[in-house]
Parts: C-alpha cells; sequence; structure tokens
C-alpha cells in the first residue's frame, strides 16, 4: 500500500489554474497530502500550462478540437490520464462537459469544484444568476463527479456574502480565494482515506454528508 506522499494527483485544467496553482502551493507548503504528477489542459493556450511547467510538473495537452466527437475526445483524455495511474483527478476549471466514457473510468476519484452553493445554479454564469435573483449569499461546493452535471455528492461548501455594488467579476474573485483554501482541503480527505463516494452519497469519517456537503467554517 502506498503512504500517503506517495498518493498520485492528476490535474486538469482548461485556463488560468489559479485552482491547479492552489494545489501546487499547498504541496509546497507541506500541506497537501500527495504529490501533483501531472497538469493536462483540453487547450494548448491555457496560461496554467505554463505555471505547472515553471513548477517542475508534467504537463500534456489532449486537444479538444482534433477530435471528431466528445466520445472521442474522452477516450483520448482517459488514455492520457490513466497513464499517471492517479489516486485523485481534479477538475480545476476544466470547462469541458465530459461523457461517461471518461467518467466511468474515474468514477470515486474525480472530484470538481464549482462555484455556487449546489445544489443551486449547476451550470455556467453562477455568479451572475446569484446577483440577479438578489441571493445575500454566494459561494462554492466540492464535489465528487457523476454523470449529472454537477449534480454529485457535494463534499465541502463555502458561502460567502454577496455584497451591495458587486458584480459577476468581484463576487467570482471573492468565491475564487475560498476555492483555493476548500479544494485542497477536500482533497486532502479523500487522499487520506477520509472521504469516499459511495453509490448513495459521500462519506467523511464514515458519516454520511449532507445535501450542500460539509459546511466550511469561517476562521475567527
Ligand atoms: C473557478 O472559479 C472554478 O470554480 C470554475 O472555473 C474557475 C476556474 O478558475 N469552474 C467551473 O465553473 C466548472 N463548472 P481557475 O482556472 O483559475 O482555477
Amino acid at each position: 500500500m502506498s503512504s500517503i506522499s506517495e498518493k498520485r494527483i492528476s490535474i486538469l485544467i482548461s485556463g488560468r489554474g489559479s485552482n491547479m496553482e492552489a494545489f501546487l502551493k499547498a504541496e509546497r507548503r507541506g500541506v497537501l497530502s500527495g504529490q501533483v504528477v501531472r497538469v493536462i489542459s483540453n487547450r494548448p493556450d491555457a496560461a496554467g500550462l505554463a505555471t505547472a511547467s515553471d513548477a517542475g510538473v508534467a504537463t500534456t495537452v489532449v486537444d479538444h478540437t482534433l477530435y471528431e466527437s466528445r466520445g472521442a475526445f474522452d477516450a483520448a483524455l482517459a488514455e492520457a490520464v490513466k497513464q499517471d495511474n492517479p489516486d485523485v483527478v481534479v477538475l480545476a476549471g476544466f470547462m469541458r462537459i465530459l461523457t461517461p466514457v471518461f467518467i466511468d473510468a474515474f468514477v470515486g476519484k474525480l472530484v470538481n469544484v464549482h462555484p455556487s452553493l449546489l445544489p443551486n445554479y449547476p451550470g455556467l454564469n453562477t455568479h451572475q444568476r446569484a446577483i440577479d435573483n438578489s441571493d445575500r449569499e454566494a459561494g462554492a461546493t466540492v464535489h465528487y463527479v457523476t454523470n449529472e452535471i454537477d449534480g454529485g455528492p457535494p463534499i465541502l461548501q463555502v458561502s460567502v456574502p454577496i455584497e451591495s455594488g458587486d458584480d459577476s467579476d468581484s463576487l467570482a474573485a471573492r468565491i475564487l480565494d475560498f476555492e483555493h483554501v476548500i479544494f485542497p482541503e477536500a482533497v486532502n480527505w479523500h487522499l487520506q482515506g477520509r472521504l469516499v463516494h459511495e453509490a448513495d452519497g459521500a462519506y467523511l469519517d464514515g458519516k454520511k454528508l449532507p445535501p450542500t456537503g460539509s459546511l466550511w467554517e469561517w476562521q475567527a
């Protein structure tokens, strides 16, 4: 059995990669329960690729535009990820809808961060939708991935206030800072064996998590 520090993390990105960078920073600080073994992007121009390379992490591009179907792309992506034999596959701003071809290969070790208080606002434009609905709070949720888009069991959720004068950019920036905290934390639970994805939900320390996931406590 591999020890915690030998646990292997593959990260998938599509763009900026600030969540991916949060994992790299946690690893450098010695507070990540595994090592980032590869960063894979579906876009050759993703800014996060340079961040990963600069940190000495292997990078791979699986360009979705070169495949004739979603299924063909997902099969190629699954092959690339399998090479790394990961203990967890982290979707860090990976902006392609994945089909069962990919998801079924990694279910149970596939984790995403979504910028809303799931189960509210699956899909896109989450920040604007929360503002348009005059919500008082927004947030982000780390969840296991299933074949239902943004519908897999939540693991860890953080709420942040929506302030008067917020636009979607200011709200997204406030939430993103907390994504960088809760995402490595939730993945650590998985790598430490405390968190498992069962058929009927996510379990932390043997207890089934509620439909929001565990609620992240603001530090005093
Ligand atoms: C993050 O806000 C993440 O929650 C969101 O994309 C952004 C990626 O930023 N993900 C989704 O909307 C997935 N449905 P990053 O590239 O800087 O990590």
